[in-house]
């Protein structure tokens, strides 16, 4: 197996079945330190430097507690507007990173910009983490919802997805690059300007991913063991900050999971993961239903990201 250490977590079109197995079970032996909330010192010689260049709430918070978890140190920025990338000098990604390579051991980093970490990858000698970039991708959530699932199916081959929601989410992409690495079956559903590309299908058929479209959640949620969600009314990832919009629609019920429609239609077993922040796709009433999973993620975010800190610096192998 291709070692983590020094390694840049940008995409997960390259990971392979063994390394979400083993980053599943680093998780698992280094869950104590979250369980119990207490901080350990397995990291208390590194420093994680977050760069955040759009607003997040669970990625940069969940990888800070992961890092104070195994007792390392943060720094950082979440508004690029109080650093000079984000005022009168615009300063590159690559002088950016050329100077925080030199204040920590690990970069995470959100950016607008699809590919803007692969490029921070190119100049920086210290490993690069993707928490989302642009529409492009974001692998460590998809990590997280792997685990979420394995753990609460016991299993990741042999299942059903149904996907819901805009296909040009980044989520959906690293999804889709992750079922292809398991014995899954996925089914599509989203609005018609917001279905898959063509280039996308071309590239999961290309990795031998199975994979159907229906036109709506009701249609396919009866053969669902996982039901994943994304927003339909949202913010263009494409730029750095959208403020609330005025007068937004309602998501077209197509495109919605109900506890109407789980009771009379889903299999006893299915469960529901959405990335958050929700819109009105994913009513809170479903939240008190044996499907959802969303809320256990938030615990499983910090497992997972204690388990790749701790790989990329060498804490663990
Ligand atoms: N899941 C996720 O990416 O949420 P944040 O935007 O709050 O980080």
């Amino acid at each position: 197996m291709r070692s983590f250490l020094g390694r840049d977590i940008l995409s997960l079109k390259d990971f392979e079945r063994h390394e979400y197995n083993h980053i599943f079970q680093v998780a698992e032996e280094l869950e104590p330190y979250a369980r119990d909330r207490h901080n350990g010192d397995l990291l208390k010689h590194k420093t994680l430097v977050t760069a955040f260049y759009q607003p997040s709430t669970r990625t940069r918070l969940s990888t800070e507690a992961a890092m104070h978890r195994l007792g390392g140190h943060v720094t950082g920025f979440a508004d690029p507007k109080m650093t000079r990338a984000g005022d009168f000098y615009q300063e590159s990604i690559k002088d950016t990173v050329c100077m925080l390579e030199y204040y920590g051991d690990v970069i995470a980093m959100r950016h607008f910009q699809q590919g803007a970490p692969h490029e921070a990858a190119k100049w920086a000698s210290i490993p690069i983490i993707n928490c989302g970039d642009g529409w492009g991708e974001h692998p460590t959530q998809v990590l997280i919802d792997m685990f979420t699932i394995w753990r609460e199916l016991g299993t990741l081959d042999g299942l059903n997805f149904l996907l819901v929601g805009d296909m040009r989410m980044r989520t959906m992409h690293s999804i889709g690059y992750a079922m292809s690495k398991f014995d899954i079956n996925a089914t599509f559903v989203a609005p018609p300007d917001m279905s898959m590309t063509d280039e996308f299908k071309d590239e999961l058929r290309a990795y031998n991913l199975c994979f159907k479209e229906a036109n709506s959640t009701e249609e396919a949620i009866a053969d669902a063991d996982v039901i994943y969600m994304e927003p339909v009314v949202q913010a263009d990832y494409a730029q750095s900050r959208v403020e609330v919009e005025k007068g937004y629609g309602l998501t077209p019920p197509e495109y919605t999971v109900t506890r109407e429609m789980l009771r009379d239609k889903a299999k006893s077993h299915a469960i529901i993961l959405h990335s958050l922040p929700r819109m009105d796709e994913l009513p809170v009433d479903v939240d008190n239903t044996k499907h959802a999973r969303y809320w256990v993620e938030a615990y499983n975010g910090v497992l997972v990201r204690m388990a790749l800190l701790s790989l990329l610096l060498g804490a663990v192998e």
